[in-house]
């Protein structure tokens, strides 16, 4: 019990300063959320190429990953740049801010189709929305991201 509420008293801390949140926690925290989103995306593709799952967790896995790309860009504070911290975001994610908001929205955008699609959709237009989102994805990646693997 005692943890717990130390707990809890750190994560408010953590809230209260979260305009100084060290660099290598902003960074860890974005990669975290571009990694859960890879995880929805994977099983996703699972489902909609029918190998594995079913149908009726597609949403889920849409929307997880709709609520996820919500405010990107929020992840990318000016102190988190290769200058500062080691990270793959290349210094472009803040010269280019207007296009990297335009990528970030094209994600939230896909993605809401794909919400939309996997709850309504047939299996033709499911497959090709999710190649959009995935699209969305590596589009961004091409030109903000140092590693292209994904
Ligand atoms: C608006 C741009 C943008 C979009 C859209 C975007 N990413 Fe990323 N992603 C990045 C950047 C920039 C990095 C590098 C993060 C860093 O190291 O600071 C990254 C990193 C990653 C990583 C590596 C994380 C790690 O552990 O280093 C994965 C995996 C990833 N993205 C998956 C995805 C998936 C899947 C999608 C689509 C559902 C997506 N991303 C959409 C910009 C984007």
């Amino acid at each position: 019990m005692r943890m717990f509420f130390g707990a809890i008293a750190v994560a408010s801390l953590a809230l209260s300063t979260a305009a100084s949140d060290a660099p290598e926690a902003v960074v860890k925290y974005r990669q975290s959320v571009m990694k859960a989103m890879a995880a929805h995306m994977t099983a996703a593709s699972l489902i909609v190429k029918k190998q594995a799952g079913t149908r009726a967790r597609l949403a889920a896995h849409a929307d997880a990953i709709h609520a996820l790309s919500d405010d990107l860009q929020s992840l990318f504070p000016a102190s988190s740049g290769p200058e500062k911290v080691k990270t793959a975001s290349l210094p472009a994610v803040w010269q280019r801010q207007q296009d990297f908001g335009t990528a970030a929205a094209s994600l939230r955008n896909e993605s809401a189709k794909l919400a939309t699609l996997a709850r309504h959709g047939d299996e033709h237009a499911l497959a090709a929305q999710f190649d959009a989102v995935a699209a969305a994805c590596s589009s961004c990646h091409k030109t903000f991201r140092a590693r292209d693997s994904d």
